[in-house]
């Protein structure tokens, strides 16, 4: 199973301090050392954290694949055709939101899609959408012409922290909170038996396959198991782990964990 490894939270970091340091370029090495498959950066149209720069740099010098994620807008869709990584990944945003909290809205915005999607193309950019669970999704991204799609875990994530972690460690407020430990354990059943159904869907009507948001050492086990799905991006745990193993062995270790 393929990882790519979601290195803005390298610069969230050094945005915080607004330095040098520290850099995501030095982590390019060390990502394709530790076996990853893919970097993955989301270039946000707030310039949060990753920059034009990094993004610039980070596609030039990466020997992995580089999978951009960024919106759907006019001033993005420029910038990929220039930086023409080898896939973008087209994401909703919000100014407000603190990461992607669900998947883009395809329906109501068929038009954009088109010609963003035409233009990459163009540019042979394989493009990828990242959508929720849903069939209606998949039908769209189809009919877009889409080479991958991008599952959004963001639910199930939350639903495995519920369950299994300390909450009082979440910042989040959860309205399914008051459930108790059965009605989870079957939430969290149900929303892997449909990340199950959907990606062998997907991927009998051509589609490629990938998820993320939310995953981490212990949540992912489950999802490996579902062999429709070919990549995982990961970015916060492997990094928030990174600060006490190193990023190195932070990469290693969730790679293991996704041996099939
Ligand atoms: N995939 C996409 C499309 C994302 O937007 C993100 C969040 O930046 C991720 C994967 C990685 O999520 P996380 O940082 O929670 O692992």
């Amino acid at each position: 199973m393929l990882l790519g490894v979601n290195i803005d939270h390298i610069a969230v970091l050094r945005e915080a301090r607004k330095i040098a340091e520290p850099d995501p370029l030095d982590a390019l090495g060390i990502c394709k050392r530790a076996g990853a498959d893919q970097i993955t950066i989301h270039l946000r149209e707030d310039r949060r954290h990753i920059q034009d720069k990094d993004a610039q740099n980070i596609i030039e010098l990466s020997a992995l694949p580089v999978n951009l994620e960024c919106a759907i807008s006019p001033e993005m869709i420029k910038i990929a055709c220039e930086l023409k990584p080898h896939r973008v990944t087209l994401v909703p945003e919000k100014r407000e939101e603190v990461t992607t909290e669900g998947g883009l809205y395809i329906q109501g915005e068929q038009v954009q899609l088109k010609e963003a999607i035409k233009s990459l193309q163009a540019h042979e950019i394989e493009v990828s959408l990242f959508i929720d669970l849903s069939l209606d999704a998949i039908r769209a991204s189809i009919a877009l012409g889409v080479e991958w799609i991008e599952f959004h875990t963001g639910h199930y994530a939350n639903i495995y922290a519920m369950l299994y972690s300390n909450l009082s460690k979440t910042h989040h407020s959860i309205p399914e909170l008051e459930l108790c430990r059965t009605d989870l354990k079957k939430m969290l059943k149900e929303e892997l038996c449909k990340l199950r159904l959907l990606s062998c869907e997907a991927m009998e009507q051509g589609l490629r396959v990938a998820a993320g948001h939310g995953l981490t050492m212990q949540n992912v086990k489950d999802i490996v198991e579902i062999e429709t799905i070919e990549e995982l991006n990961i970015g916060q745990s492997i990094v928030a782990r990174a600060i006490y193993v190193g990023l190195e062995q932070s990469i290693h270790d969730i790679k293991t964990q996704m041996i099939r």
